[in-house]
């Protein structure tokens, strides 16, 4: 069983040793310099993982992890932009660093070349792998289009929230573990169980990520604290506490937002913190992990590796980046 770290370590090795071409440097660089700075990487463990688990080698299924990375910083690329952020993973974001047009063209680019990467050495699983990318990948604009589309939405209920994130966020996680399996030869019932347990899994992550924006600590989250309180993006912060804002002090708040970006965020954490909701997410976020904790354990693994896939989704809870 390769542990945790080496299987990142792998993923890093083999996303440093792409070769670009060296022209144009406005398409190609912005495309190395996302890959190289850093992220945790669990979209392609979890496929190099779930690949191992039920064949015993990880390494059939590398060029499909490399694709799942590659698609994920694709859409961060596209993302930031969306969110107008100026910080990723520590440093300046593409549009920050180039201009908007280089992050939505070399974005294009890095999409076209996981799609490329996601059919590399993928043999008889040609079709089942291209067939999960390309659902996922349209699962994943909706959720991206419904999540613009809210922050000028009255009424987003929570079951709302709930769908727009696992489309956004939680199929790419389920996908990454079912190329895995798909990679390892597993049957229909296996393959279903790490989907599972992936969108389980995402659905935590998303929270922790929506909590982490507005309490993280941007040196250690990399990211600007507070640019979903001023985006009036509907997290699941912002979705509960607007369904308990009896008085329509929040919602007049967001509609017609009268002060500065910082004072904003402070009145938004207080009705936060008068609510309970940091307490509350994180409940939340436990009761997710669980779930993906019993998909995991339908899915038949060995001690070892189911072990190794319920750790991974009990460190989301309280996750710090
Ligand atoms: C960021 O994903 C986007 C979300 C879906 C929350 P990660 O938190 O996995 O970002 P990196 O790749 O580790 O930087
Ligand atoms: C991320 O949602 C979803 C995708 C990138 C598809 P966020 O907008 O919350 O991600 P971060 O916080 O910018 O990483
Ligand atoms: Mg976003
Ligand atoms: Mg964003
Ligand atoms: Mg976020």
């Amino acid at each position: 069983m390769i542990e945790l770290e080496n299987l990142s370590e792998i993923i890093n090795n083999a996303l440093r040793d792409i070769d670009y071409p060296s022209q144009p440097a406005g398409l190609y660089q912005p495309i190395a310099y996302i890959l190289d700075c850093g992220g945790k990487r669990l979209r392609p463990v979890l496929t190099l993982a779930a690949c191992q688990a039920v064949c015993g080698d990880s390494a059939k299924a590398l060029n499909q992890a490399m694709a799942m990375e590659m698609f994920h910083n694709f859409t961060l690329l596209h993302d930031d932009v969306m969110d107008k952020a100026d910080l990723r993973r520590g440093r300046p974001t593409v549009h920050r660093k180039w201009d908007e047009a280089t992050a939505i063209l070399s974005g294009d680019a890095l999409l076209t070349l996981a799609t490329m990467r996601v059919s590399m050495n993928a043999g008889e699983h040609l079709h089942d792998v291209m067939t999960l990318f390309n659902k996922t990948a349209m699962e994943v604009y909706e959720g991206q289009q419904n999540d613009m589309d809210f922050e000028q939405e009255d009424d987003v209920t929570i079951e709302q929230y709930v769908e727009m994130i696992r489309l956004k966020t939680s199929v790419l996680l389920g996908a990454a573990c079912e190329m895995g399996a798909i990679m390892g030869g597993a049957d229909e019932k296996v393959r279903r169980a790490l989907y599972t347990y992936g969108e389980k899994l995402g659905l935590a992550f998303q929270l922790q990520d929506d909590y982490l924006d507005t309490y993280g600590d941007a040196l250690i989250f990399g990211k600007e604290i507070g640019g979903d309180i001023v985006n009036n993006k509907r997290t699941w912060l912002l979705v509960t506490a607007l369904a308990a804002d009896e008085s329509g002090k929040l919602r007049k708040l967001i509609e017609h937002c009268p002060v500065a970006n910082s004072e904003k965020i402070a009145i938004v954490m207080e009705i936060y913190e008068k609510l309970n909701l940091p307490q509350l997410c994180t409940d939340a976020i436990r009761s997710y992990v669980d779930q993906a904790v019993t998909a995991v354990k339908t899915a038949g693994l060995s001690a070892a590796d189911e072990k190794f896939f319920v750790d991974l989704a009990l460190s989301t809870i309280g996750r710090t980046h």
